[in-house]
């Protein structure tokens, strides 16, 4: 038996590579294109890890997805890849499109044609398995109850929306050709390995070159966190367990306000590498002009998966944090991999001088 994962080497992917090689004994095939957020730095530990069969190549590509498929014989295939950055939706959506949507429609083309040929007793055990996000079902008010899994779909960036159309297209191919699919919606991610453009890891960065710690708007924004290696026991248990046709959202039960999650690993700076000039990590806090479009409030129930499923995170918020800060702490060398050339590019784009 093998696994098929794809955009392994990004954030997500790449700490589910390692949680399913620490897991289980199943060879698993990793199909990553390598942009600037894939890094195979993050898979270093697996590199001679026979069960770890690397390929770059683009998810888009349905000639040598399908081969790959025929080659292998995955039981399973996991999406993972995907253009995941909002800020960089909003500067440039088109590759949103081309991966998000198009690439997920020319995967899609590949398994189906791959799962038609299984034999009976394959075809029954296989799963696609597609990865999206909460923010496809749009912004809470502070009060409104969780997303649920019957939320209407309402993104309001070209990221959500992308990735709300690649659900879309996945939830037909079960639909009109019977494809066997599972669909995850989570919250945000947050551990090792996170690029350094998205809060947590550009924070802990900046924090600790003496830069300045930008909110965006009031910084009372809200988003339900998640410890990354808690997402991955999840993708494990609906890979395993999950309804055919179903989707299940997979959140922390742990929603913080922006202010509330810098200042959190501002104070855990302070504590295990204090400032040489005494004063906190906190006074670097910069308000910066907002996100355009910002969804104000994310929120999960992931009862159904709780209930059905039997899965529930190990971290908090505030042991994941800490673990995470910790990490960065440890991998300065990783941190200064991922930052040189085209990240400064990045900044510059983003945040101006
Ligand atoms: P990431 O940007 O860190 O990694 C994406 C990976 O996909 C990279 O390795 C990249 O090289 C690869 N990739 C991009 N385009 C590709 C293509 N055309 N073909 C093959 N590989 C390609 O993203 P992430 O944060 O690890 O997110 C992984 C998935 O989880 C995404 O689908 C994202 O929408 C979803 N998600 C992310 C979060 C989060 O908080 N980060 C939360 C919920 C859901
Ligand atoms: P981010 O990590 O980009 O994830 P997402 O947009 O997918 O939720 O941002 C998390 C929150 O932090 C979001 O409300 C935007 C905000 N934010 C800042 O205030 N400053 C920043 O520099 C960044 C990158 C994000």
């Amino acid at each position: 038996m093998t696994i098929f994962v794809t955009g392994g080497a990004g954030f997500i992917g790449s700490n589910f590579v390692l949680d399913w090689l620490a897991h289980s004994s199943e060879p698993l095939v990793n199909l990553d294109v390598l942009t600037y957020a894939g890094n195979l730095e993050n898979l270093a530990t697996v590199d001679f890890d026979s069960r770890h069969i690397f390929v770059k190549g683009d998810i888009g590509d349905t000639e040598m997805v399908a081969r790959l498929l025929a080659e292998h014989q995955p039981r399973a295939v996991i999406n993972f890849a995907a253009e995941s950055h909002v800020d960089r939706s909003i500067h440039g959506p088109e590759a949103f499109i081309q991966t998000n949507i198009v690439g997920t429609f020319h995967l899609l083309e590949a398994v189906r044609a791959y799962c038609g040929q299984l034999a009976a007793e394959a075809q029954k055990a296989f799963r696609l398995l597609h990865v999206s996000t909460d923010e496809v079902y749009g912004s809470l008010d502070k009060d409104d109850p969780a997303f649920s899994e019957n939320n209407r779909y309402e993104p309001n960036s070209p990221y959500s929306a992308s990735k709300a159309a690649s659900d879309h297209l996945v939830r037909a191919y079960h639909h009109t050709y019977g494809l066997p699919v599972l669909t995850t919606n989570c919250s945000n991610n947050y551990g090792p390995y996170h690029f350094p453009e998205k809060l947590i890891p550009l924070c802990i960065h900046n924090a600790l070159a003496d830069k300045a710690l930008p909110i965006y708007g009031d910084g009372q924004q809200i988003r339900d966190w998640l410890y990354v290696k808690d997402h991955c026991s999840a993708i494990r248990r609906v890979l395993e367990a999950g309804r055919l046709g179903e989707t299940y959202n997979i959140g922390g039960w742990s929603e913080k306000p922006n202010l509330e999650v810098v200042t959190t690993l501002c104070t855990i700076l302070d504590e295990l590498i204090p400032r040489a000039d005494g004063k906190n990590y906190a006074e670097q806090i910069t308000y910066v002009t907002d996100r355009p479009g910002h969804d104000r409030r994310y929120a999960i129930d992931a009862s159904k998966v709780e209930l059905e499923l039997g899965w529930k995170p190990a971290e908090t918020f505030e042991t994941g944090i800490r673990k995470t800060v910790q990490w960065y702490l440890d991998n300065q060398a990783w941190v200064a991999n991922v930052t040189s050339g085209a990240y400064r590019e990045w900044l510059g784009k983003q945040y101006g001088a």
